[in-house]
């Protein structure tokens, strides 16, 4: 490891959204980030690539270590090299709908891979007396099916495998700290969003199409459940959060929210009167987006985390909308761009057609 004088954080998951703007985060503070990379065929780098620079040419302060949540060996080596002061456990199959056609691999990788991460940190910690810390990433999917307003005191009730997965994640989390006085923090984080978000979840899909409607690459936008009501806030304001629980004089647990709520159809009519279309012209249902089993109704109160973490929302939920849809506008805008001059779409337009 280099002689870097400010602290060393290791990120499971930091190729996705929130492990990018995390990074953003630590780096931005002086830290030196180490993280989790599993191995693909295809670059799998893009949302971090910006703060990556080739270990031969400069003195990094990003460094990528193959690994994988599914494979404890990986993650016990990776500790040892890296030898953190704080780590960040965001990595997992994060998709709800998915979770019911790949069960069994969510399970090991939200569930299984985050105990196999607590026991790697249990055997460092005792093999070398460091003092690690730890964050895991909980989520608001966890308490599924209780009613609203959702808080540190509200039990579980999940309704997915990914839900059950991480309410796993969360009690696997909690025993590790008692048993053994770990240093370990818990995030309930409601759903946060971005224009980094996967293309999947249903913002994105929604801002994305939105986008491509209005510049003619696209005519119809496919949905399921328009009712659900979520609790969106930015995913930039809760990296920050997760940051400040690992600064806190005791490992504890927080909910992590903005305190309102909205439906689909309402995120859905906002982005496309941001583009100055009538949505109702385009969207249409397709039960394939449908899950086996719903939440329907999730809003956070984050006020322990307001209290004492200090923790506040920046971005509301219409600024949010905004963000989303100029910078997907601008990727629509390159994509019409390259069309016109004779080019075939990009694979990434395509996104629209994946049944999930
Ligand atoms: P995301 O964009 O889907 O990123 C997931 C990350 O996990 C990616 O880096 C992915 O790698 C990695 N990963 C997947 N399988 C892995 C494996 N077997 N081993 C190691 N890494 C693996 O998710 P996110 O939105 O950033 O969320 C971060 C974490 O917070 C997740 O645990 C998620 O469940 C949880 N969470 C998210 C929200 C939300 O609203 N965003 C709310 C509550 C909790 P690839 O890039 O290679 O796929
Ligand atoms: N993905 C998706 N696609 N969702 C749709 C669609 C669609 O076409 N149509 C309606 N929805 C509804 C879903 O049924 C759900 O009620 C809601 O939109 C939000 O779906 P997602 O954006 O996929 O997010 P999620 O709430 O299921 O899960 C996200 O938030 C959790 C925190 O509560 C993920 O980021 C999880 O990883 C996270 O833990």
């Amino acid at each position: 490891m280099s002689g870097r004088v400010g602290k060393r954080a290791l990120i499971t998951g930091i190729t996705g959204q929130d492990g990018s703007y995390l990074t953003e985060l630590l780096v931005s503070k002086g830290y030196e980030v180490h993280g989790v990379l599993r191995r693909a065929s295809l670059f799998n780098t893009d949302r971090i690539d910006h703060l990556y620079h080739d270990p031969h040419q400069v003195r990094p302060s990003v460094l990528l270590h193959y690994g994988d949540l599914a494979d404890g060996a990986s993650l016990r080596h990776v500790l040892e090299t890296v030898q953190p002061d704080e780590i960040y456990n965001l990595g997992a199959q994060s998709h709800v709908r998915v979770s019911f056609q790949i069960p069994e691999y969510t399970a090991d990788v939200a569930g299984l891979g985050t105990l196999r991460m607590l026991e790697a940190l249990r055997e460092h910690a005792e093999r070398s007396g460091r003092h690690v810390r730890y964050y895991q990433a909980g989520s608001s999917e966890m308490f599924g099916a209780a009613a609203p307003p959702q808080s540190e005191n509200t039990p579980f009730h999940p309704r997915s495998p990914y839900g059950v997965s991480k309410a796993a994640a969360h009690w696997y989390s909690i025993n590790y700290r008692e048993a053994y006085g770990l240093f370990i923090c818990n995030g309930i984080l409601f759903n946060h969003e971005s224009p980094r978000r996967g293309e999947t979840f249903v913002t994105r899909k929604v801002t994305r199409a939105a986008t491509r409607i209005k510049l003619g690459l696209q005519d119809k936008l496919y949905l399921g459940n328009l009712d659900a009501r979520r609790d969106w806030g930015f995913a930039g304001d809760y990296v920050a959060a997760m940051w400040l629980m690992l600064q806190h004089e005791v490992p504890d647990d927080f909910v992590i929210a903005t305190g309102t709520s909205h439906t689909v159809r309402e995120f859905v009519e906002l982005t496309f009167d941001q583009v100055g279309l009538d949505w109702s012209k385009y969207v249409e249902f397709d039960p394939r987006y449908l899950r086996p089993a719903e939440v329907d109704f999730l809003e956070g109160d984050a006020s322990k985390a307001r209290s004492i973490l200090r923790w506040e929302p920046t971005v509301g939920f219409n600024e949010l909308v905004r963000m989303m849809v100029e910078s997907d506008l601008e990727l629509a805008r390159q994509e019409r761009t390259l069309i016109n001059a004779g080019h075939n779409a990009p694979e990434r337009g395509r996104a629209t057609v994946r049944q999930v």
